[in-house]
């Protein structure tokens, strides 16, 4: 029976993720959960999974927590120290990484360091810690395993022995990784108009069912360049060498081409239990509850290529990817940053990307030879951020 940590149990991950656990009683055994501040919802999780340790925000809400489940003998604890306290829990031998943003790495790393297995949904780790989190990964015998479903797709499409070995994938004969993206919510919406754009509708995706930061990375793409970054790493491939394509219909979940003209690709249902329910049962299948794909239904396949001025991400993004150095992790903080400010509605839509351009051009990338400098690098992109929105709002 595996021990299972889920950093983030209240999240769509979190809660896909025991799902699928529910359906294997004899396989997992909840020891820990994680949330930020939905704290009866983490109540409920208690009372259902009754495990050793339970994670809030602060002393307050697990002041609040404690009295919920005041009968459980569910250990509550709170902040950074409470995550890693959750994911060293000494039974856990899977983590579940799906808290939402840069606040998920330490936890992550933490996972990594203790040669965990790691099924790996926050990308965010990837993105702005990508070789000090391989490095640990390689040194401590981690199991990492992709959960992002593109990640995932191509990780079930590489030769297993090799899919996460570093430097493996050039000489395993893959020419190229490609990964689908939806073109989300605004594919067709006319470019004049993506200013006028609510929080609603960019949180409104066409195929998927996420959390609502992911879900407006995703209407602008920029979820796809984060997710080319963290390929790069988690695959050893070059920027060159990773393709986005859009399919709207989100049944390809990426591929991967060969020297010798093969394309492979997994398919299946836009599902994030096919991928968590991989995670959990790796080396082996297990069932995940998601319905099956009916070929006979699938009209058509539709595959393009993603226009730059829809979806400048892209460009800023590959321009990260290929700095490398603390440049991603100054990425993904402008973003969250400005996505936060779009949701709380004090900024246009479009406004996410040209915010995240200018902290680019504005914080200066090192060289990201500590986790302190990606750090320091993560807080004053942030801070840029912070200014540059002052002055869209004054
Ligand atoms: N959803 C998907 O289909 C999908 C697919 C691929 C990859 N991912 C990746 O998986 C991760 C989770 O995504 P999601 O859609 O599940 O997000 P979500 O629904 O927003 O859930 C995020 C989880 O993280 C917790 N959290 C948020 N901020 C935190 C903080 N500062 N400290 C500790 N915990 C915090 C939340 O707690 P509260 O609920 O208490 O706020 C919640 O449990 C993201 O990195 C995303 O990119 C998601």
């Amino acid at each position: 029976m595996r021990s299972i940590c889920i950093l983030g149990s209240t999240g769509s991950i979190g809660e896909n993720t025991l799902d699928v656990i529910t359906r294997h009683p004899h396989l997992y055994r909840v020891s820990a959960l994680t949330a930020n501040t939905q704290i009866e919802k983490l109540a409920r999780q208690c009372h259902q999974f009754e495990p050793d340790i339970a994670v809030v925000k602060d002393a307050q809400g697990a002041h609040q927590l404690q009295k919920l489940i005041v009968h459980l003998k569910t250990e509550v604890l709170y902040g950074a120290q409470g995550l890693i306290a959750a994911t060293m829990h000494p039974p856990v031998d899977t983590v579940m990484a799906a808290i939402v943003g840069a606040a998920g790495l330490l936890p992550t790393l933490e996972a990594a360091k203790a040669g965990k297995r790691v099924l790996l949904a926050n990308k965010e780790a990837l993105v702005m810690a990508g070789p000090i989190f391989m490095d640990e990964v390689a040194l401590s015998g981690a199991e990492l395993l992709p959960i992002d479903s593109e990640h995932n797709a191509i990780y079930q499409c590489l030769p297993h022995s090799l899919a996460t070995s570093i430097g493996s994938s050039s000489a395993s004969g893959v020419e190229e990784l490609l990964l689908t993206a939806s073109g989300g919510p605004f594919l067709h919406r006319s470019i004049d108009t993506l200013d006028l754009v609510t929080p609603d509708e960019a949180c409104a995706h066409p195929n998927w069912l996420m959390g609502r930061k992911i879900s407006v990375d995703s209407a602008t793409m920029m979820n796809k360049g984060l997710e080319l970054i963290e390929a790069m790493w988690l695959f050893n491939m070059p920027e060159n060498k990773i393709q986005i394509v859009i399919h709207p219909q989100s049944v390809i979940h990426s591929l991967v081409r060969y020297v010798d003209g093969s394309l492979l690709a997994q398919l299946g249902e836009p599902d994030m239990r096919t991928p968590i329910a991989y995670g959990l049962g790796w080396p082996h299948r297990i069932d995940s509850g998601v319905k099956k794909l009916d070929m006979m239904t699938l009209k058509d396949l539709n595959f393009m290529a993603a226009d730059v001025k829809r979806y400048p991400a892209i460009l800023l993004a590959r321009e990260a990817a290929r700095t490398k150095g603390t440049a991603p992790a100054i990425l993904n903080a402008a973003n969250e940053v400005a996505v936060e400010s779009f949701l709380q509605q004090r900024i246009k839509y479009t406004q996410i990307i040209r915010i995240v351009d200018q902290v680019l051009q504005e914080v200066t990338a090192q060289k990201a030879t500590s986790l302190e400098l990606v750090l320091e690098a993560d807080q004053q992109a942030r801070a840029r951020a912070q200014i540059v929105i002052k002055g869209l709002t004054a």
